[in-house]
């Protein structure tokens, strides 16, 4: 074969590789955001949050979680808390609108380890982060694909979002029952300082954490919620980030007491480590390709 076309190959190669990693915050079978405001929680639209995932104890939803690659899952530290250890216990179920009739489109995974962010404070909530690394990789399809992440806080704030939603099969009151259908409402991401007003958090959020709700109360995370994922619309972009872990939040629904996300821009770095294992595991082929075209065009010279 002439060098031109084996380097033309690899170049195909890589480009390919790379640009599969780079899709993400996609969903194919609902449109962008519109401009009109969604008022208190709403039935999600089919395949509206595909990263969304129910994550199980005992087939019993507890809390929520996204998809982040397709053998990592982002949760809530605190979801673990009664339960260290005890990974076969739980699932992750994809592809799910309503939890009581999981439908074709479903996939079920089972967690091979849970890393919990080894500086979780149960008492301040602070890094309250879980990587769940799965068994098996998730196929992506329409109703099951990744959210993406911010690089770091730069980053998060160039992305001059537009739109933000929470999403989840949680309580729509506190101590109420958990919803059968995947609940989404649209919020504003609200300023650090103002959420750390005396009539508010009075100085309990940190740089580690973002508030997000309305000042009314009107749309807020609830029980049942946890885990699971604060997205945001980047027009420039046109895909969805992963910008928050839906963490505490005073009862639910009070005025001035927003719901508290662990803000992912400030866990860039410990996610990029952690994810590694899995990461590195699922590119063992693709790398082994790229070394073996490597090794080819070198002995050509
Ligand atoms: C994933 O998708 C591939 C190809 O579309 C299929 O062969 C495989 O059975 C799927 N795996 C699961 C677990 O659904
Ligand atoms: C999982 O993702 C990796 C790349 O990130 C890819 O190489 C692999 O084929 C994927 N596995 C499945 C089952 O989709
Ligand atoms: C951010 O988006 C708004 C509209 O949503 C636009 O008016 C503004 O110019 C944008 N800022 C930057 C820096 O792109
Ligand atoms: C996760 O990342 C942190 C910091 O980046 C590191 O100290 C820790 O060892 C990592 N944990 C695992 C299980 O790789």
């Amino acid at each position: 074969m002439e060098l031109n076309s084996l380097l033309l190959l690899l170049l195909t190669a890589l480009v390919c590789l790379t640009s599969s990693q780079d899709s993400c915050g996609n969903r194919p079978l609902v449109g962008p955001p519109g401009s009109s405001r969604i008022v208190g929680g709403r039935d999600a639209p089919e395949g509206a949050w595909p990263w969304q995932v129910s994550l199980q104890l005992l087939s019993i939803h507890t809390c929520g979680g996204t998809i982040i690659n397709n053998l990592s899952v982002l949760t809530a530290t605190h979801c673990f808390l009664k339960f260290w250890g005890r990974k076969r216990l739980f699932r992750v179920v994809a592809g799910l609108r309503e939890l009581s009739t999981p439908g074709g489109h479903a996939q079920i995974r089972f967690i091979s380890e849970i890393r919990s962010h080894k500086g979780y404070n149960h008492v301040t909530t602070e890094n309250d982060l879980t990587l769940l690394l799965l068994s098996s990789p998730f196929n992506f399809t329409d109703h099951v694909q990744p959210a993406c992440l911010p690089h770091d806080v730069r980053h998060e704030f160039i992305l001059n979002f537009s739109h933000c939603f929470i999403s989840g099969w949680g309580t729509s009151y506190y101590k109420g029952e958990h919803m059968n259908t995947l609940q989404e409402a649209e919020v504003e991401l609200i300023d650090r300082r103002k959420c750390n007003l005396l009539s508010w958090y009075g100085g309990r959020i940190t740089e580690n954490m973002i508030c997000a709700g309305l000042e009314s109360g009107a749309r807020d995370s609830c029980q049942g919620d946890s885990g699971g994922p604060l997205q945001c619309y980047s027009e420039d972009e046109e895909r969805f980030y992963l910008i928050g872990v839906t963490s505490f939040g005073d009862k639910c629904g009070v005025p001035r007491r927003p719901g508290v996300y662990a803000r992912t821009s400030r866990f860039a770095d410990w996610l990029k480590t952690n994810q590694t294992a899995s990461v590195s595991a699922a590119n063992r082929l693709n790398t082994r390709l790229i070394s073996a075209l490597l090794s080819v065009v070198l002995m050509l010279f």
